[in-house]
């Protein structure tokens, strides 16, 4: 299925970026006009950091110049004169993206001159390409120079405000054959004074294979009394700026500007210059990469590569009446694989954290993966149970490899409720995937302790523990925060109705698996008792919710703040009705009438759908900060992707498929509207002002949405590693032929499963 999509002139929408990324943690962000960062950690940024405000105002961007005889011209549009003639006619453009690359074309009637230039970060390396080919579109020759401009910031993101001057005395700039190269000789960042590691790089050619003539590497020297969008050097050709190789310079603000040879295009006529950006850990290893592209075969190899590595970490497509529903999912698909690389941080949106996951997201995560990769995930699993803390709580901070947890961030511990309940959801999809209940009995390590024990003893622990801590209500106490990080100010009588509904439903699962692992492996001494506990506790539980916590506004209350109060009064959270839905404790009346309520209190045509919450009109300091954000703004009342996702879960997993279709389809053609929610393909963690997409890319959403798709709608949903179809697909989603299909990794082969709008269904290998 074709997975490329256009947009013409995408410069005329602010904050527009598109992810490019490698397997060996090079992480970049790419903007119509090539702004954006490039890092492999916080400690290592090969281009300055941008976070969304600054994305459209940072001038550090890779600027690829061209002198005629109409003066200068930037191929990426960004130079002053562009600048200003912005909202005129004189230049178009259009982007055309893929899985993963970026190529954008520019045309300047008044300079004559087009540009495409293709960006993408081989899969397999440290370097960003952009193949650069300029036009000559005028009826007559013209004299050309080709001139990069790459800033090199090369160093921590700290360092922005932190010793940004000091650790430019640290550079070591050296001028080479193909480029510049900057070698730090020290990284001054939160782990102390380091020897510097990396070399920060931007080398190039030309397609005849001929190097460029001369460079400067000195950023003042480049600019002058000008700036990045009209630098002196190149405007006024002040020629004692260049360096040869062999030249060095220490201690400035680094620069790859590259010059090459001055050419004649005759009309028509294009020149491209491959131009490569990268982090590697030696000189040797710059070396060693330039095989990879020193002619445009090689980059159009490692191009197709890259596109064929990525298609298959997301293999799943599907067949519906729409193609556009199945072109969202397939980038939806990706979204998963791009969260595994970036972690929670690193694109422009996402400027907290410095990398890594939290513990939630990565239990999450594993959903997508489990369905894509089942055979990948169990070592995986296993490992991360040694997380778990021999009281039940967990490690929050993700470390870099298998199994390898930090306790906290800053030593600040906090704990968030909701921990304990993911990993049973994930291994319990896990077992069902693949069949192998005997997961259960591998040993593990509990997290700070010398205790081990089986997997089935940490579960049984974490939704014991949670269980235990019960506050002035009965319901689980929401601690430092549940699921909605920004619940965060009602750790003493606050408590989460909402989570207490996940973990009644994690309690009688469990102890039904229990007594289902009992009689499969009579010989292993399974402890039956504890299964009929568990499932006694987790029922008592659902009956306390229905008898206590049912609303006279027809909808289950979410909460308890601070001051022990249920947030009620005709305030309606998304959150509480979606595991009450989920888990079971909702019956078939409170289902109706909890969809009456949230299509009138949360439903938003405009906006992309259910709202987390409805607006409380105050600043809840006894709940949590989320009540300070704008209403309509991430946790406070947006549409919160995840949530809203879940939410169609639930009502599938309940046989309402009309109603979970109908919050799936709201996201979706939320998402597509370009004109409004102003992203690319795929799922934003949240829908804001005037139906914005916001967070884009990073988000548990795309997990849950792939999920719910293959799972409840396709209903393609295997019971103990048996194959099982349910689906629940609405009829205008059948094609003409009365059709829909999905294709999906099961038991080691590719299968297509095709629906008839009967019911029935068929399976083959593709
Ligand atoms: C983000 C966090 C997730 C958290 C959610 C609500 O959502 O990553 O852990 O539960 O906010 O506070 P996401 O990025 O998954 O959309």
């Amino acid at each position: 299925m074709e997975t490329t999509f256009t947009i013409d002139n995408p410069q005329k929408v602010a904050g527009l970026y598109f992810p490019l990324c490698s397997e060996t943690g090079l992480k970049s962000c790419i903007t119509p006009n090539l702004g954006g960062d490039a890092k492999i950690d916080q400690n290592h940024f090969l281009l300055e950091p941008v976070s969304i405000e600054n994305l459209n105002n940072n001038r550090s961007t890779r600027n690829f110049w061209v002198e005629t005889e109409h003066g200068l011209w930037s191929a990426t549009g960004v130079s002053a004169p562009q600048e200003a003639a912005r909202y005129t006619e004189e230049e178009t453009s259009r982007l055309e993206a893929g899985i993963l690359y970026h190529k954008m074309h520019r045309s300047n009637r008044r300079m004559e001159l087009s540009s495409e230039i293709l960006s993408f970060v081989p899969y397999d390396g440290n370097y960003e390409v952009h193949q650069v080919t300029i036009q000559n579109i005028s009826d007559r020759p013209r004299n050309v120079r080709f001139t990069t401009a790459i800033p090199m910031y090369g160093r921590s993101a700290d360092n922005i405000r932190d010793h940004r001057h000091v650790t430019s005395l640290l550079n070591r700039m050296e001028v080479t054959e193909y480029g510049v190269r900057n070698t730090p000789t020290l990284s001054f960042d939160e782990r102390g004074h380091q020897p510097g590691d990396s070399v920060y790089y931007v080398e190039g050619m030309c397609e005849d294979g001929s190097k460029p003539v001369e460079c400067c590497g000195v950023l003042d020297d480049f600019i002058g009394s000008g700036d990045l969008t009209w630098p002196e050097s190149l405007v006024c050709h002040k020629e004692d700026i260049w360096q040869h190789a062999g030249e060095a310079t220490e201690g400035q603000e680094v620069i790859g500007a590259l010059r090459f040879a001055a050419t004649i295009l005759a009309p028509q006529e294009k020149k491209t210059y491959i131009i490569v950006i990268g982090i590697a850990s030696d000189a040797s290893e710059i070396e060693q990469t330039r095989s990879h592209w020193m002619s445009m075969e090689s980059v159009a190899s490692s191009l197709q590569a890259t596109i064929d590595h990525w298609a298959a970490l997301a293999p799943i497509r599907i067949h519906t009446a729409n193609p556009q529903f199945d072109f969202f999912f397939t980038w939806v698909g990706v979204q998963p694989e791009l969260r595994r690389i970036f972690g929670c941080s690193f694109l422009p949106h996402h400027d907290y954290g410095r990398g890594g996951r939290g513990w939630r997201d990565l239990w999450q995560d594993c959903l997508a993966l489990l369905i894509m990769h089942p055979e990948q995930v169990r070592d995986m699993l296993i490992a991360n149970f040694a997380g778990v803390r021999a009281d039940g709580t967990n490690a929050t901070i993700i470390g870099e490899g298998l199994g390898n947890f930090k306790a906290d961030r800053n030593g600040i511990s906090r704990v968030w409720m909701d921990h304990g309940m993911w990993p049973w959801m994930t291994m319990q999809l896990y077992i069902h995937q693949t069949g192998d209940e005997a997961i259960l009995l591998e040993e593990q390590g509990y997290f700070e302790s010398d205790k081990r024990g089986t997997l089935l003893e940490h579960l049984i622990l974490q939704n014991k523990a949670a269980y235990a801590k019960r506050g002035e209500h009965g319901m689980l106490r929401l601690l430092d925060a549940d699921w909605n990080d920004a619940l965060d100010l009602a750790g003493e009588r606050g408590e989460s109705t909402a989570f207490s509904n996940a973990y009644a439903a994690n309690l009688i699962s469990l102890g039904k698996e229990i007594l289902h692992l009992a009689e499969r492996y009579p010989d292993k001494n399974i402890n039956t008792a504890e299964g009929d506990e568990l499932i006694a506790m987790g029922r008592r539980l659902q009956e306390e919710i229905r008898a206590k916590e049912w609303l006279t506004d027809g909808f289950f209350n979410s909460y308890y703040d601070n001051d022990g109060n249920a947030l009620a009064g005709g305030q309606m959270m998304l959150t509480g009705q979606v595991f009450a839905i989920m888990g079971g404790t909702a019956t078939e009346e409170q289902i109706a009438s909890i969809v009456t309520m949230a299509d009138r209190l949360l439903y938003d045509e405009s906006c992309g759908g259910y709202r987390l919450n409805t607006n409380f009109h105050e600043v809840k300091m006894n709940m949590g900060r989320q009540f300070g954000f704008a209403y309509g703004e991430k946790e406070n009342g947006a549409v919160f992707s995840h949530m809203a996702v879940m939410y169609a879960n639930a009502l599938y997993k309940r046989g309402h498929g009309k109603e979970g279709y109908k919050a799936l389809e709201a996201l979706f053609r939320q998402s597509m509207n370009f004109t409004v929610s102003h992203i690319y393909p795929g799922i934003p963690e949240y829908f804001g002002r005037g139906g914005r997409g916001l967070y884009h890319y990073l988000t548990g959403a795309a997990s849950w949405y792939l999920l719910t798709v293959v799972q409840e709608m396709f209903g393609v949903k295997p019971c103990y590693g048996q194959m099982e179809i349910h689906p629940q697909l609405m009829p205008e989603q059948f094609d003409s032929d009365g059709i829909a299909s999905i294709t999906l990794p099961w038991q080691g082969a590719m299968r297509r499963i095709t629906i008839h709008a009967d019911g029935t269904s068929t399976m083959e290998e593709v």
